[in-house]
């Protein structure tokens, strides 16, 4: 692990103004209004946080966290392996902030998340000078992480060292959240399950909760859930959170507030990279999926006009066109053809058992019909 040298700090400070923090997800000031919200003092007066970035890159986030709330915070972490990124950080730090720096209040350490720490990280994370309170009392922690998880759980593994790479999908993911689990406890090393309660994950994601609240459920307690809007632009800073979510909204990311969870039955870096595995998987089968995102209400009335309009026999049955019209999207249509839908249509009609001997099927698409729940069934079977 290297440790960037305090000495150098004013070095870091001469200002590239090409390098801007990286402060992409929401506005900066709108994230650390929330974020000031979250940290709570615990029960005696003289007790402050331990605030940790995870993943920290060359966002000045904590930084700002403590400018703001000198009083409740004691020590401020910043890990991330991408040394490059956090003498970005060190390079923007104004001289208030480089005081504390100097003083090491505030540190900054070269540390990889997806291998799971060993003394020598817990060693940086829980120095004496800093981490305790008057009564040698251990703090609680504070883990931020802005889009750290995204990255995990978006990217493959990192190789480690060239020769012993790992692709199992979601490993470094795993290791990561078994690395902020395991601080919560070493955090707790009285086993004062009161302070624990102290100990706080916020991950602030882009991730909708259908997909990434059964993910931190694997080690944490889900405490809560909130939208934070992307910009201050009125127009669209507007969150119903009544309306289905998705996570391709551009207008909001998400903040999980997580604490210690006592249920995780130890579990092994493997044990969490399985369930995340399935976790993601039951997504995918489950919730996000185009028929998911079919407005039912719109279609079906959409459905009794088209079927009134064209009044036919075939009781409440639309052609397969006017369905393809009906419940296929603007966007995917660009993609995918009437014909595409046509042949789909037909491939599952000939995969029928009873219509294995069908191969010709050369029906006329005026043949096929459907009725709004058969549509729904078609759908969901080929997506
Ligand atoms: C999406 S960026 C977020 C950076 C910062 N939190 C922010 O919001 O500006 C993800 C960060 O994770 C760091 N990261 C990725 N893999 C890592 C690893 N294995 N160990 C430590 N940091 C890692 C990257 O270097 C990057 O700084």
């Amino acid at each position: 692990m290297n440790f960037i040298p305090l000495h150098d700090a004013k070095i870091y400070n001469e200002k590239n103004e090409s390098m801007a923090t990286f402060e992409w997800l929401t506005m900066p000031h709108i994230l650390i209004t929330n974020l000031e919200k979250k940290i709570v003092v615990v029960e005696q007066q003289h007790d402050k946080i331990h605030l940790i970035d995870f993943g920290s890159g060359s966002s000045l986030l904590s930084v700002e966290l403590f400018r703001r709330r000198k009083e409740m915070i004691q020590k401020v972490t910043n890990i991330d392996y991408n040394d490059a990124a956090m003498k970005i950080a060190c390079s923007n730090l104004d001289e208030s902030m480089l005081t504390y720096l100097n003083k090491g209040i505030i540190q900054f350490h070269q540390v990889n998340l997806a291998i799971e720490f060993s003394k020598t990280e817990y060693d940086v994370l829980f120095d004496n000078n800093h981490h305790q309170d008057d009564n040698n009392t251990i703090l609680p922690v504070m883990i931020l992480d802005k889009s750290t998880l995204d990255c995990f759980l978006a990217t493959p593994n990192v190789e480690r060292d060239g020769k012993n790479a790992s692709h199992l999908a979601y490993l470094d993911a795993a290791t990561m959240l078994f690395n902020v689990y395991h601080v919560f406890e070493k955090s707790n090393n009285n086993n004062n399950t009161t302070k624990n309660n102290y100990c706080k994950y916020i991950c602030c994601s882009y991730h909708e909760p259908s997909f990434l609240k059964s993910i931190l459920s694997i080690l944490f307690h889900v405490e809560s859930i909130e939208t934070i809007p992307r910009s201050d632009d009125k127009s669209v800073s507007h969150v119903n959170i009544n309306h289905t979510m998705v996570s391709s909204d551009p207008n909001f990311v998400y903040l999980y507030t997580c604490s210690f969870s006592n249920n995780n039955n130890n579990k092994s870096i493997e044990e969490i990279r399985k369930e995340i595995e399935y976790n993601v998987n039951y997504y995918y089968k489950h919730t996000c999926t185009y028929s998911s995102t079919i407005n039912l209400d719109k279609v079906k009335k959409e459905w009794q006009n088209d079927y009134n309009n064209v009044n036919d026999d075939d009781y409440n049955k639309l052609k397969i066109n006017v369905v393809y019209d009906l419940m296929i999207d603007e966007n995917l249509k660009s993609m995918y053809s009437l014909k595409d839908f046509i042949d789909d249509w037909l491939a599952n009609h000939n995969k029928n058992e009873k219509n294995a001997d069908d191969k010709n099927d050369d029906r006329n698409e005026n043949d096929i019909r459907f009725t709004y729940e058969e549509a729904l069934d078609f759908i969901k079977s080929i997506e």
